[in-house]
């Protein structure tokens, strides 16, 4: 095959931010012109297969070619226990996802399962993720040569645990381990090929203090890494977090105070707020991540998504599977929909789309390689049917205008609507 490929169809490209400029910041070329893993140049179709006639021509009809979808908040071990019954934050950790994370003390089914995730991810037009592991080093690895082998951006860590009162001996580290494996895993990792290693300590509640001290310690030496971790989801969840730190002014307290916020700190959640914590958050100007299938369903409540947004949080959307019930980014855009509509704010398709590709992106601090169509990025791209079933192709035969057209796959479509995703500028599926 040539090295050079020009993609014919409606190629999307952010200007500028949608939640921010509104949905005119959205350019359509007829266009994309990729080369060794980078987009080369994004215009009018005739001028650019004049100008390269070298090029291979692959012609996507009428669909939309659309940055490779980047979910900013998952947890790859619990791919297995995903849509577990009827428990809600607490109960559901120790019940469901405690016990799968204990299977991955086996590096042969961590691999499997990593493998198994990545090719998931990639069939609903999925191209990055920024994931948990388990307490398991070997479980940062499976997920990193998964990666490596697909060619794919990946950002994930270790996830440290180590207070004696609320997590089970089998899923328990120290805070010296914790400190000790994540920085060889850094080290192994970060910056190798399209890997980044995230430091993870798994949320307040499971860490001592001594370990969230550690794991500050070793983000201060790697100030370029990201650190993610769980914030304000449940209110039980707050009350528990208040008894266990006493002194703590809030729930951001807990990492304030032990070195744990920062500008590339990702905190998932972030829904039951107080106003000093959303101060600082901006302030610091760290990602706040949504995770709207996650929140309805383990019952944790409604993300302010148009506040936040007004008070110029940078904010990443992501599926929080197995948490969140699907791996679709195209169904965590529904609900992110839904979830706004039942806080009175209508999300146009431009922000939708925005949130699953380059506002991720930003969250990761990664928006200069990945989430847009434009010259230099890297070419991580999905092409979406817009008429992939029929209800979806009458609604969508209807349109007058393209957001028309795209709003009914963003609500219903499924990865019937992925006819392909390419990644670093390879076909990984259709
Ligand atoms: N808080 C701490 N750990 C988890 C987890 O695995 N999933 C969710 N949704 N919240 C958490
Ligand atoms: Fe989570």
């Amino acid at each position: 095959p040539k090295a050079t490929t020009l993609h014919l169809g409606q190629v999307l490209s952010f200007d500028a931010a949608p939640t921010e400029a509104g949905p005119d910041a959205v350019r359509i070329s007829s266009a994309m012109l990729v080369d060794v893993g980078r987009i080369v140049a994004v215009g009018d179709a005739a001028q650019l297969r004049a100008a390269h006639p070298e090029a291979e021509v692959e012609d996507h009809g009428k669909r939309l070619i659309v940055p490779g979808f980047v979910d900013a908040h998952a947890h790859y071990p619990q791919t297995a226990m995903i849509a577990s019954w009827g428990k809600r934050l607490i109960d559901w950790l120790n019940l469901y996802t405690f016990p799968e994370e204990r299977r991955f003390a086996d590096p042969a089914y961590a691999r499997d399962v990593a493998g198994r995730y990545l090719d998931l991810l990639l069939s609903h037009g999925t191209t990055s993720v920024c994931s948990y592991c388990t307490i398991h080093p070997a479980s940062v690895d499976a997920l990193f040569e998964a990666a490596e082998a697909r060619g794919m951006r990946v950002f994930a860590g270790k996830t440290c645990m180590d207070r004696p009162e609320t997590t089970p001996d089998f899923l328990r580290d120290t805070a010296q381990s914790a400190y000790d494996d994540s920085r060889a895993l850094l080290e192994r990792w970060h910056g190798k090929g399209r890997a980044a290693y995230v430091i993870t300590p798994r949320f307040s509640p499971t860490s001592t203090e001594a370990q969230l001290e550690a794991l500050g310690a070793l983000w201060a030496e790697n100030p370029d890494c990201l650190m993610q971790t769980h914030l304000s989801e449940q209110t039980d969840e707050i009350t528990w977090v208040k008894s266990l730190y006493p002194s703590a002014r809030d729930y951001l307290d807990t990492y304030e105070a032990h070195g744990l916020l920062g500008t590339r700190g990702l905190y998932g959640h972030a829904i039951h707020l107080e106003p000093r914590e959303r101060d600082r958050l901006r302030e610091v100007g760290a990602g706040l991540v949504h995770c709207p299938t996650s929140n309805t369903f383990i019952g944790s409540g409604l993300f302010d998504m148009d506040g936040l947004l007004r008070e110029g949080q940078r904010i990443g959307l992501a599926t929080d599977t197995g948490g969140g019930s699907s791996f679709s980014m195209l169904r965590t855009m529904a609900a992110a929909y839904e979830i706004a509509q039942l806080r009175g704010r209508a999300l146009h398709p431009a922000e939708l789309l925005w949130l699953a590709t380059q506002g991720s992106a930003r969250a990761l601090r990664c928006d200069d390689r990945i989430g847009n169509l434009a010259p230099g990025m890297e070419a991580d791209f999905t092409v979406l049917d817009m008429a992939s079933t029929p209800a979806i192709a009458q609604r969508a035969a209807e349109a007058e205008t393209l957001w028309e057209a795209l709003f009914p796959t963003i609500m219903m479509g499924d990865d019937r609507a992925i006819a392909g995703t390419w990644v670093a500028g390879k076909p990984m599926r259709g």
